[in-house]
């Protein structure tokens, strides 16, 4: 428990032993030592209090600061800089330097992560960052001495799904923020601690709120999810919640057919009065259709509310998924069941299709660590379809080295022993783990083979540790299977509940009253499906969500429109990939009119005259306890063996086929190049669409090199604009 002073080390990244700010003092050596970068050894004395100490921390502190510059005024570092705080505790007084001070020129790393390299005191923890963990050897050091610069060799930028971490590692204000740059300062702002849902892994955050305003979304350790990483979506995108809100209810003028604002009595009695119009109960054939970002409480609450509105069971669906409805019988057959730091102990993953770094840069971070670690192998295959078979899982994109694999090999050819390197690699495995992502489930030719390849590692590693590990698509989808929502069907279509006695459809397969919540973003997929089904029927639709969307399905078709709460501005409950139950926490109020989600399905089932049976927070809790246990447990992760489902004569995840590969697969593929913007919150995002537009759709340089071709007499301060 004794602090000591530093500024290079990091418990994360390698020893670098550069900045020398900890230097301690050891028995019988004759200078101070970098106790960084000193193995302790039987039988050594290390003093870290003495005059000797004082004075190295002095010296160290004062050659920092000599190249300094006077900033602190105006650098969004102060009062959470280490410089700062390490020079007030352990610097000395005065200066005795009358010098200039050298000045550093900025470096462009991007439109997230703001530069000012004078401030750098070169402890390259930004260097490891990039080449340890994040894989992009972007960074590094050129020259020497007081030339020394921390800058990428040729301009270029910092492009990484996880680059917003070195603002956090960066011990002074040289790496900073660009989208928070100047808008706030520490001690102004309010901490609420939470979890990030704009993907599954759910990371520990920091919400930092000043009055009504998220100001910036920092990482929380938590080692058995994040450890204290974030990625940049997670921490960048809060902007996309200040605009495009839903701040009051509205409802569609008969006349005019425009969404009009008014009040929420007016609002719920208009869905009141549909859904209790003489002999309507019977009638109402109900949909509900949660989006991916929607919590456990509010998934609970629509189920309970359209089991009450309507005789006729309701259908259920969430996004997501694709073509393919699955099984949900355990939650388990779709989650990461052996928990994300059980890559830790793993010596081999197999990545099946997909893309990691997209889908989970979190978990990819993991892996990528335990690459460097040694003694790990990763084996990637694509899935085995003809679908699939055109994008293996991408080395080119991937952040770490898979040599091992010779490309592209199948799911098949390796669970049929075609690949006797793999097959050899597989048999050798301890503790083997696979990693598989939804483009599986869309897949009817992957998921047997799947199973077997499980199988075949069940029996080599003689372990009931589940090896199977899914990788859910959003926040909320494994919280919606578990409560019982079916993925998307490509009808879309009551078919399955409402199938009349001699086989016909008819048109009772439509739904006349449907009740979407949180969809409509562009790269939810199935908004078409569901306005035409809408269409066809003319239902009574209403569409609840804290975004208005530029989708038909509110713009046009929704007859009442209902202001939801951002997952900053409620306590929600989400299931995480591997069936942790984690809660969101209130950080602000939502705006105007905006309302918790499963709070308004409570007040209009009060309308309707069937109240739901909770009229607060824990009793909400109890409800949806009662379908998913765990969630009572927070961090909890369920894990029954594969082995015991088999005994239980359960079915592991079953798939029912319908085709449409190929129109999936473009929708796949367009979703999987735009990792800054995938859902409600990031689409409305400034800074998410720059970084999508800078990095990813149409890269700065490429931009460059394009304009100096076609009109090289052009200056090219015309692109910088
Ligand atoms: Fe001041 Fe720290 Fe900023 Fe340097 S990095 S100017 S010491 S706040
Ligand atoms: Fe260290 Fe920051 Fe300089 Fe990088 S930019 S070397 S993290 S001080
Ligand atoms: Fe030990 Fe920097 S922390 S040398």
């Amino acid at each position: 428990n004794i602090d000591v002073p530093r500024f290079c080390f990091h418990e994360r990244l390698s020893v670098a032993g550069n900045c020398r700010m900890c230097l301690v003092e050891i028995e019988k050596s004759i200078k101070p030592v970098a106790s960084c970068a000193m193995p302790v050894m039987p039988g050594m004395n290390i003093f870290t209090d003495t005059p000797l100490v004082k004075k190295a921390r002095e010296g160290v502190l004062e050659f920092l600061l000599l190249n300094h510059p006077l900033d602190c005024p105006i650098c969004d570092q102060g009062g959470e800089c280490d410089l700062q705080d390490q020079a007030m505790i352990y610097g000395s007084d005065r200066s005795r330097f009358y010098e200039l001070k050298r000045g550093v020129e900025d470096k462009n790393l991007g439109p997230l992560v703001k530069t000012v390299m004078t401030r750098c005191i070169h402890c390259t923890r930004c260097v490891r960052f990039g080449t340890e963990v994040a894989g992009v050897e972007t960074l590094g050091t050129t020259n020497r001495g007081i030339d020394t610069e921390v800058g990428t060799y040729v301009d270029k930028h910092f492009v990484s799904e996880i680059s917003g971490n070195i603002i956090d590692l960066c011990p002074v204000g040289a790496l900073t923020s660009k989208p928070y740059a100047f808008t706030a300062r520490p001690w102004e702002m309010k901490g609420t601690e939470s979890i990030d849902i704009h993907d599954s892994t759910g990371a520990s955050i920091r919400i930092d709120t000043r009055g009504t305003e998220v100001m910036r979304i920092v990482p929380r350790l938590n080692e058995a999810v994040n450890e204290e990483w974030l990625s940049d979506k997670g921490r960048f995108a809060y902007d996309g919640m200040k605009v495009q809100r839903l701040t009051s209810p509205m409802v569609r003028d008969e006349e005019t057919g425009a969404l009009v604002s008014t009040s929420w009595e007016e609002a719920l009695g208009k869905i009141g009065n549909y859904l209790k119009s003489e002999g309507r109960r019977d009638g109402i054939r109900a949909k509900g259709v949660i989006g991916g970002l929607v919590d456990l409480e509010t998934a609970v609450s629509l189920k309970d509310f359209l089991n009450n509105a309507s005789d006729t069971k309701p259908v259920l669906q969430t996004e997501d998924f694709g073509s393919r409805p699955i099984s949900t019988d355990f939650m388990n057959d779709v989650s990461f069941g052996s928990t994300i730091a059980a890559i830790e102990e793993a010596d081999l993953v197999l990545l099946v299709g997909g893309n990691l770094r997209e889908e989970a840069p979190l978990i990819n971070a993991r892996i990528r660590k335990k690459t460097l670690q040694g003694n790990f192998e990763v084996i990637t295959v694509g899935t085995g379809s003809e679908a699939f078979d055109e994008n293996p899982f991408q080395s080119s994109l991937s952040s770490y080295n898979f040599d091992h694999t010779p490309s592209p090999v199948s799911l098949a050819d390796l669970v049929e022993g075609n690949c006797p390197e793999l097959s050899e690699v597989i048999s050798n495995a301890k503790s083997p783990l696979i990693l598989y992502g939804k483009n599986c489930i869309d897949d009817s030719v992957t998921m047997p083979y799947l199973n077997q390849l499980e199988s075949i590692l069940q029996t080599v590693t003689q372990s009931d540790m589940p090896r199977l590990n899914f990788i859910h698509p959003s926040a909320g989808s494994m919280g919606a299977l578990g409560v019982g929502y079916n993925t998307m069907t490509t009808s879309g279509t009551l078919s399955t509940l409402h199938r009349k006695s001699n086989g016909d459809l008819g048109v009772d397969h439509l739904p006349n009253f449907v009740y979407a919540v949180g969809v409509g973003s562009e790269y939810a997929g199935f908004s078409q499906t569901l306005e035409d089904e809408c269409r066809e029927s003319n239902a009574f639709v209403v569409y609840q969500g804290h975004h208005g969307v530029a989708s038909e399905l509110m713009l046009d078709i929704a007859d009442v429109v209902l202001p939801g709460a951002a997952y900053t501005e409620k306590n929600a409950t989400y299931i995480n990939t591997e069936g942790r139950a984690q809660e969101t926490t209130r950080a602000l109020f939502a705006p105007s009119l905006a309302r918790t989600d499963w709070k308004i399905l409570r007040a209009l089932s009060e309308v309707t005259g069937s109240p739901l049976p909770y009229n607060n927070e824990s009793e909400m809790k109890c409800r949806v306890s009662s379908y998913v246990p765990s969630a009572s447990k927070p961090n909890y992760v369920v894990s029954p063996t594969i082995k015991g489902w088999d005994v239980q004569g359960t079915a592991r995840v079953r798939f029912d086929t319908h085709a449409e590969k190929q129109a999936k697969w473009m929708n796949q593929n367009l979703r999987s190049s735009a990792f800054y913007q995938t859902d409600i919150i990031s689409e409305n995002s400034a800074a998410m669409a720059k970084t999508q537009s800078e990095f990813v759709d149409q890269p700065l340089l490429e931009r460059i090199n394009a304009h100096v071709s076609a009109s090289p007499e052009e200056p090219l301060v015309a692109v910088g604009k």
